[in-house]
């Protein structure tokens, strides 16, 4: 057939935080051929933990890899044409293993968790204008990010202690774990990590590009247990390259030039904008995080980014703790159904607040409901509730460059609902534009992967701009009756949500 003459392939393993995916794109066309998909289980041991286990998430990815080649082999695609694999994942998620066993210590401690919220209070109590840090490495101290919860796992699990001792201990977010089990693993994998997952640790220097010392001291973390920082786009073995899902998604969407921004929506929503090669810092709020390192001798590029740690998870919250829709596809239609929330309004803030206003002691609310309020309504306000937190970190980026995004170019599994991409076009007042081809995640990852090994030639050139088709939402609501809304939003609730903190 026909189909044996496609030519080289590139592949992505998606290591998200709610799923895993394996998918393989057409190396010159960036025709996506075939992917295979894997929820991965969440376990919450106490309120505000989050966790998952490492051993299931380098199985899923087995799984997903298998799976996709079956089903290529099914359509006469000869697999050894994959000449590249780039991985890409759910950032600051922290794993300790032992080098030896190749067991790991402690389950993976998801982005999302919260233990580490009296650590963080400590830190920043003891920390006299927190600018320091905040200057190096682009981000404040919260409990997002890997470096307070490694030290948590230092703290409090005794084999993560004794490893350490014994110099056996390996830290890694979820890419250097894959990558050091995909590469070998106890038999000599490779260990390291790429410029915009170790830019998610708050022990990496921004500026220098390197582990930090000082910032390593402060937090009391032994630099052995580190892995090497590479770029985001050359081999690390085993045809393998990555960068951070967020970063990828950045590169799959093209924005490459300064002020080109994307939003997406996973289980966080994350919104983030090319500043060009030169390092900004945000007065709103935002996150100042290393874009991509396109290959050894690249420059870095920057990136602003705006985190909501609530997206898709309010989907599967809905789904799994209220029991009001089966499946997540279920929602768009229960909201469509009223198409109004009926002056209810949701603030889903599990994890805390991210930005603008990094506040881990925030807690959600559901207020304004009425004997005539139901489900439909609960589940319009919670479409709502992304959007209007997708505003929030707009305007705070808007408000940093001085200059107002004309339009959102957006991704994510969450942009299949038409309802929501519709009401985030409203609650903005900009169009959304939303590629047809929605993997740009694990594309940008291909893309990485391809160009390390030479084989894209679509790859990493905004010349090379291949016809991207997409859809664009035009916002169809008049501008006033939509900023009410927002200002009840961010000027009343949002409020009352931080202050619960004090209570
Ligand atoms: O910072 C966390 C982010 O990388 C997770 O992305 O797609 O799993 O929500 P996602």
């Amino acid at each position: 057939s026909n189909r044996i003459m496609l030519g080289p392939l590139v592949a992505a393993i998606d290591q998200g935080t709610s799923s895993t995916r394996f998918l393989v794109f057409n190396a010159k066309t960036a025709e996506l051929l075939s992917h295979h998909q894997v929820e991965i289980k969440q376990s919450f041991p106490k309120e505000g933990w989050v966790e998952e286990d490492p051993k299931e998430i380098l199985q899923s990815v087995y799984e997903c890899m298998d799976r996709t080649c079956e089903k290529l082999t099914q359509l006469n695609i000869d697999i050894s044409n994959i000449k590249a694999v780039g991985v890409t994942n759910q950032r600051e998620t922290t794993l300790v293993w032992d080098k030896e066993t190749g067991e790991p210590l402690y389950n993976a401690i998801v982005w999302l968790d919260l233990r580490t919220q009296s650590t963080v209070e400590r830190l920043i109590n003891k920390t006299p204008g927190r600018n320091k840090n905040h200057l190096k490495t682009g981000l404040p101290i919260s409990t997002y990010f890997s470096a307070v919860k490694l030290r948590w796992l230092m703290d409090n699990v005794e084999k993560v202690h004794e490893a350490v001792l014994s110099h056996r201990a390996m830290f890694g977010t979820v890419d250097s774990w894959l990558i050091w089990c995909l590469t070998g693993g106890k038999k000599g994998g490779v260990h390291c990590t790429d410029v915009t997952n170790a830019s998610r640790t708050m022990l990496f220097n921004i500026h220098t590009m390197d582990w930090d010392p000082e910032l390593c001291k402060y937090f009391d973390i032994p630099m052995e247990i580190l892995p090497k920082v590479r770029s985001s786009s050359e081999i690390y073995g085993l045809m393998v390259s990555c960068l951070g899902d967020q970063s990828a998604a950045l590169v799959g969407q093209m924005c490459f030039k300064d002020g080109q921004a994307k939003n997406t929506y996973g289980t966080g929503c994350f919104l983030l904008k090319n500043v060009g090669t030169k390092p900004v810092m945000s007065d709103h709020g935002l996150l100042t995080t290393v874009a991509y390192k396109l290959g050894r001798d690249k420059p870095a590029c920057y990136a602003l980014e705006g985190s909501v740690a609530i997206a898709g998870a309010v989907v599967r919250w809905l789904k799994d703790n209220l029991g009001i829709i089966q499946t997540s596809t279920e929602l768009e239609k229960l909201a469509a159904d009223v198409g109004t929330s009926y002056g209810c309004y949701f603030v889903p803030a599990f994890s805390g607040l991210y930005a603008p206003y990094w506040e881990p002691s925030a807690r959600g609310i559901i207020c304004g409901l009425t004997q005539f309020t139901n489900r439909s309504h609960l589940a319009f306000a919670a479409l709502e509730a992304v959007c209007f937190q997708t505003r929030e970190i707009l305007d705070a980026m808007n408000q940093d460059s001085g200059i107002h995004l004309s339009q959102l170019q957006v991704d994510g599994g969450m942009t299949s609902n038409r309802l929501l991409m519709q009401l985030q076009a409203d609650i903005l007042c900009i169009p959304v534009v939303k590629p047809s081809m929605p993997e740009t995640t694990a594309l940008g990852a291909a893309m990485a992967a391809g160009a390390a090994e030479g084989v894209s030639v679509w790859s990493l050139n905004p010349e090379d701009l291949t016809e991207v088709t997409s859809e664009k939402f035009e916002p169809q609501i008049n501008p006033e009756e939509n900023n009410n809304n927002n200002i009840i939003y961010s000027t009343i609730l949002l409020p009352k949500v931080l202050s619960s903190a004090i209570l």
